[in-house]
Formats: structure tokens, C-alpha cells, sequence
């Protein structure tokens, strides 16, 4: 067992990870290579990721694959990145099951090209009755357009009457957002050495500890998952309340 692992407090890590996975196309460049080649090198990264947030006992992570800004990059870096995804989600399978891995996406999947859209709703069903770990892709995902489609879907219900106005509240809205089925974040990583938070689970990351790190992503590795939780671990989640409530548990 890694030294880093060992001294991780079991019983108090978070129970959702979600992670911005930065610095592809600077890590490839240093190389003096194309940017794609730094995507093609950033999988054995979301196989660490999500293997350490498992060891550790997360039951979700979330990772930032495609941002709805995303979309505005060369084609042909959209099409590989495209392509990454339908192969490696295909490839992954076995390991997905062997893992307890439940698959899952958030963002506005229905603008992916036909092949990523079949190939991602299939990993879906095929995995959804493993339990270790749910790992979320956000796939055209943008938190700002997440809110206005929830505001959409709960004006329609107000007007139809399924939803009377003074009963809106926090939970009616977090049912009506793509992460409906997955709690709030506790840790939010981003890598690359940028420090923002780039429109993703604004609403979820409200009370979430962020945690940026220099570290390019195709070289993030467990260890450096390690470091984010004990970073995390030392940190005094206050959720608005005072030291001294926490400490008597108020
Ligand atoms: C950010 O690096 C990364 C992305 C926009 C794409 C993330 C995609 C992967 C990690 C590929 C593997 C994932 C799946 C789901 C197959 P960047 O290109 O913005 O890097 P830069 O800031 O150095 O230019």
C-alpha cells in the first residue's frame, strides 16, 4: 500500500470527486506535439483517477470530458476527441465491470455525434447494475445551460399546474438538473495550474473544497489523487456553521 494511502483517513473522504481534466493540449505541445496526441494520453490519467477514488471508498466521481465551449475548438479536435471517447468506452467495458463501475453522463448528450450518443446510452444500460463506483462523464456539459433548461422544465410545470410556485425550493430544482441522481460535490480537482471553476456543477459545487493542482492531466496518477484527499482531510468543512459547532457536532 502506498505510504500517501496510508495515511488517508478511511472515514472521511469524499463521497464525490469531480474532477476538470486540464492541460492535454500543453502537455502534448511540450513534446512538440499535436494537441490530440495529448488527449490519446490522457486515458491511463481517468483510469487512475477513478481507480484511486475507489480505493479510497468515493462512491462517485465526475469528470469534466466535454464542455459546451468545447465545441468551438478545430474540427478535427472535436472528431478525434469524439472518436476517443466511442473507442475507449468500448475498450473499458471489461474493466468497468470488473471494477463495479457504474457509467453515467450528464450534459446535453443529444448533440454528440449518432456513434458517441449510441455507443455511451449502450455502457450505460450494460453497466448500470454495477455499485462500487458511479463515474459520470460530463459530455457537452454546461452548468449555465443546465440551470436555464431546469428553469424551462419547472416554468412548464407551473404552468400546467403540476408545480405550484410556493412550493419551489432547492430539492424541486435539483431534480430538475442533469445530476438529479447524484449528490453534491465535496472535492473539486482541476489540474494545469488555471484556477476556475469553467461553467461546470455550479449549483452542485456550492459547499465543494476546490483543490488545483500544477500537474499536467495525462500525468495525473493516483498519488496525486492521494494528495488532493489529504489536502481535503486537513480542511474544516464549516458548511456556514462556526468551528465550534462542528467540534461539539451543533
Ligand atoms: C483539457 O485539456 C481537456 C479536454 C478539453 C478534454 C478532456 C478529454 C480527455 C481527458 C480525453 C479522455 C476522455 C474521455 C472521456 C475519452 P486542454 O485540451 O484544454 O489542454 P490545454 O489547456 O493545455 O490546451
Amino acid at each position: 500500500m502506498s505510504k500517501k494511502l496510508q495515511s488517508i483517513n478511511l472515514n472521511n473522504v469524499p463521497n464525490h470527486i469531480a474532477i476538470i481534466m486540464d492541460g492535454n493540449g500543453r502537455w502534448a505541445k511540450k513534446q512538440g506535439m499535436k494537441r490530440v496526441f495529448g488527449h490519446r494520453n490522457a486515458l491511463t490519467a481517468v483510469r487512475e483517477a477513478v481507480a484511486a477514488a475507489s480505493e479510497i471508498g468515493s462512491k462517485f466521481i465526475t469528470l469534466y470530458a466535454f464542455s459546451t465551449e468545447n465545441w468551438n475548438r478545430p474540427k478535427l479536435e472535436v472528431d478525434a476527441l469524439m472518436s476517443l471517447l466511442v473507442s475507449s468506452l468500448k475498450k473499458e467495458v471489461p474493466d468497468f465491470h470488473k471494477n463495479g463501475i457504474k457509467v453515467n453522463s450528464i450534459g446535453a448528450i443529444e448533440k454528440l455525434p449518432k456513434k458517441a450518443r449510441n455507443v455511451l446510452t449502450q455502457v450505460i444500460n450494460e453497466t448500470s447494475h454495477n455499485s462500487k463506483i458511479t463515474l459520470t462523464f460530463a459530455l457537452s456539459y454546461g452548468s449555465r445551460e443546465e440551470i436555464v433548461n431546469a428553469i424551462k422544465n419547472i416554468s412548464k410545470k407551473v404552468v400546467n399546474k403540476e408545480i405550484d410556485i410556493k412550493n419551489i425550493d432547492e430539492k424541486i430544482i435539483n431534480n430538475h438538473l442533469y445530476t438529479f441522481n447524484l449528490p453534491d460535490v465535496d472535492l473539486m480537482i482541476r489540474t494545469s495550474g488555471e484556477q476556475r471553476i469553467s461553467n461546470f456543477l455550479l449549483w452542485q459545487m456550492a459547499y465543494a473544497e476546490l483543490y488545483f493542482t500544477e500537474v499536467l492531466w495525462p500525468d495525473f496518477r493516483k498519488e496525486h489523487l492521494f494528495d488532493a484527499i489529504i489536502d481535503y482531510q486537513n480542511r474544516e468543512r464549516r458548511f456556514g456553521k462556526t468551528s465550534e459547532q462542528i467540534d461539539t457536532n451543533a
